[in-house]
Formats: C-alpha cells, structure tokens, sequence
C-alpha cells in the first residue's frame, strides 16, 4: 500500500471569524454537540499531553466527563504516569479530534486535581464494575499477569458484596484551566481555517487570532 494514496481533500464547511462565539468554552459548547449528534464514535475521547520536568513527553487517551466556563474535566488514578507528570509540570495539551466533521480542538493550559467531594460526586455515578476496577489496577505500574488482576477483582467482588464502593484515596479528576483554545476546520487544498483564542491576563477576555493552516 503507497501511504502517499491515502489523502482526501476537507470541504465540509468553513469556519468564519463572526460565526465564533466570544468565549472559547461556548465555542467548545456548540461544537461539542455537532460532534454528539453526528454519529461519530466517542466523541468525549481526547488525547491528553503530558510531560516531565525534564521535557519527556507522553500522550494517551482519556475521556472527557464534565467542561464549563473554568475549564475541562477528566478523571483518572493520581498514582498513574500521567498524574505523576502533572505534579511535576502542570502544563498540559489536549487534542479532540473529530476527523469525520473534518475538526480538531487544539487546547493548552494548567492541570489540577479538582476537589474531593467534586470527584467523590462524579465517582458514585459509575458503574459499579467502574468503580471496583479503580480500586484494584495499579494503573501505570508493571504487573505480572492479567490473571492477577481478576483475582483481585473477584476478590473485591466478595470483599464488597451488594454493599457501596466507596472512592480510592488515589482516585480523582483533574481540571484543565485553558490558556490558548484552538479551532481548526479542515478546507479545500489544504488552506484549513484555524482561530486561536489566547487568555488575556489579566481579566476575563480572551483574543482571537487566526492561525495559517
Ligand atoms: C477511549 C479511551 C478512553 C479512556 N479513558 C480514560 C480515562 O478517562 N481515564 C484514564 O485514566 N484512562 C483512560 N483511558 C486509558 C488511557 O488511555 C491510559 O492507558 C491510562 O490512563 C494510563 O495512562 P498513563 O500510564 O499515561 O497515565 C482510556 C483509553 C481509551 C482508549
């Protein structure tokens, strides 16, 4: 197969300047929900960015569980890689990536852990199997063999029969506060729109750039 066959060209719609909302996460908002009722599949899934003090960086997916006018939540082990990057360097990126509707959201900014009660909140509407599952992996760390983890897993079945689970200790979200949000709409001969909206500090406004494809 010749990977340079495999192009396609974007002319879905383009995205103009006065269509974009003043405020990012009401951008986010509206694109968020064509990207829901579009069909494509998880929709809440991006790519989170972290790196070390040092610059090592790594990358993986996780899914988006709450945004509002402060930023963008997600939830995951505070023992796992991606935690102990971000307590060394809170610095972040986020990709959502909606091929199908021909857009991505390129976003930066700060992570940190969002309160207990706030994830103890989101923890108790998971499905049960969710909830045991945060208790027995050790998310990140070498294990021996999968057989290990349906043992604890049977074993916290037993440990914890019909009664509630309660939240791990190493188990929460994370807020992204964003610094720069952008908007990239895929066009004709690849002279894609992009708009970049950049925090302005201090206050609440945030200025719209448009970026060269
Ligand atoms: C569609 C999808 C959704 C995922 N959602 C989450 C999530 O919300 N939280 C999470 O910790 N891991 C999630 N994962 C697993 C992560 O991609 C990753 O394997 C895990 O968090 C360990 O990452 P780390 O070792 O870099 O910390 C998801 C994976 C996929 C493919």
């Amino acid at each position: 197969m010749d990977l340079g066959d495999l192009r396609r060209e974007y002319s879905r719609i383009g995205l103009k300047r006065e269509e974009l909302h003043a405020n990012p996460m009401h951008q986010f908002g509206v694109w968020f929900e064509q990207a829901c009722n579009s069909g494509l599949g998880d929709p809440s899934a991006f790519s989170l960015a972290t790196a070390s003090a040092d610059g090592a960086p790594s990358i993986r997916t996780v899914l988006l569980k709450l945004f509002d006018e402060e930023g963008f939540v997600f939830f995951t082990n505070y023992a796992s890689k991606k935690a102990r990057q971000i307590e060394e360097n809170p610095q972040v990126a986020m990709l959502c990536h909606w091929l199908p509707l021909e857009r991505q959201i390129k976003i930066t900014g700060r992570a940190e852990k969002i309160s207990k009660m706030e994830s103890m909140k989101y923890f108790a509407t998971r499905p049960r199997g969710s909830q045991l599952g945060a208790w027995i992996s050790p998310q990140s760390s070498v294990i021996t063999s999968r057989r290990m983890l349906e043992g604890k897993l049977r074993e916290a079945i037993d440990k914890l029969a019909g009664g509630e689970i309660p939240m791990p200790e190493k188990w929460g979200g994370y807020r992204i506060f964003p610094e720069t949000i952008e908007f990239w709409q895929g066009r004709e001969n690849r002279l894609h729109d992009r708009f970049r909206y950049r925090k302005q500090e201090p206050g609440p406004d945030w200025i719209v750039e448009r970026l060269a494809p």
